[in-house]
């Protein structure tokens, strides 16, 4: 896996991370990370541009929200889940950093 982002880096606003081929967006809550691609999936725009709150990260074209934990949708107009991965964090060289896992 490949180290991502620092930890600290992370904070209430979702960010975007390129993964290889894949645009992922990250959010934070507490200690826990989420990954997610970022693309909502009811139209091709990018999730980390929308608002998080809750465990739940909001599209901000049509305001469908999604859980960051499955990736389903938990709002309309959206009806299709958004992919999720899976996420670690662990030290390196003494920082907390994200890595994603892309099966
Ligand atoms: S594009 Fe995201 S809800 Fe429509």
């Amino acid at each position: 896996m490949t180290p991502l982002i620092a930890l600290a880096e992370l904070g209430s606003k979702p960010v975007r991370v390129e993964h290889g081929m894949l645009d992922l967006v990250l959010v934070r809550q507490g200690d826990e990370v989420f990954a997610l691609e970022d693309r909502c999936s009811h139209g091709d725009v990018p999730l980390s541009e929308g608002e998080f709150a809750k465990g739940r990260l909001e599209c901000w074209l049509h305001g469908s929200t999604f859980d960051v934990r499955t990736g389903a949708p938990t709002c309309p107009p959206a009806v299709a889940p958004v992919r999720t991965f899976p996420v670690t964090i662990d030290d390196v060289d003494g920082t907390p950093t994200v890595f994603v896992e892309i099966g």
